[in-house]
């Protein structure tokens, strides 16, 4: 039971635009002795993965856009399968990472520090809305994975189109990852950094 309303404005992944002071102050103590630049071990492997996972949703709709230049049908059947895998690659990424977050690393901090419910509630709230989002995702990437229609016009029109709805996905995923990733690292890495 959430001590907030996270469908709220204040707490939703697509409307928070920083942490309310209900997520933030149980992670306070915590943050005293903290310093980002000197966090090893298992903290600095996450926000590797994290790098890699911003890194990947920045890069694919910088690649849609590539593809929707494109007028040659030549070339964006070139391009097509480069963005299908990074595509598919970020979404199974994603979902490994999250499981890995709920089945693992938030059960043991809320079992050593009871006090961080409301913001790991708040970070798998987070979760459930960017399964969704990754979902649309995968829909998107599979509409551009589809064997083109016959003929060089049509297959070419229904690149483009799938290649609008998919870059239209990756912004959105791309926004959210951007919001997601940098509260869980404002409130994780501090605990982390205990062990
Ligand atoms: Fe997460
Ligand atoms: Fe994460």
């Amino acid at each position: 039971m959430s001590g907030f309303d996270y469908s709220s404005d204040a707490y939703h992944v697509e409307k928070r635009r920083q942490l309310a002071p209900l997520i933030t102050q149980p992670v306070e103590p915590f943050r005293a002795e903290f310093d980002r630049d000197v966090v090893g071990g298992e903290a600095r492997f996450w926000m590797e993965i994290h790098m890699g996972l911003l890194k990947a949703s920045a890069t694919l709709p910088q690649w849609c856009e590539q593809l929707l230049s494109l007028n040659d049908a030549e070339a964006l059947r070139a391009l097509q399968p480069r963005v299908v895998s990074l595509g598919a690659q970020l979404i199974h990424h994603a979902h490994g990472h999250h499981h890995i977050e709920d089945e693992h690393f938030f059960p043991v901090f809320l079992q050593r520090y009871p006090e961080l419910a409301n913001p790991i509630d708040l970070l798998e709230h987070d979760h459930e809305v960017l399964a969704s989002v990754l979902d649309d995702m995968e829909k998107a990437v599979a509409g551009m994975n589809r064997p083109a229609g016959a003929g060089e016009k049509a297959g070419r029109d229904e690149l483009l189109v799938a290649g609008e709805v998919l870059h239209k996905a990756a912004l959105r995923l791309d926004r959210l990852f951007v919001r997601h990733i940098g509260d869980e690292e404002e409130i994780c890495l501090p605990v982390l950094a205990q062990w």
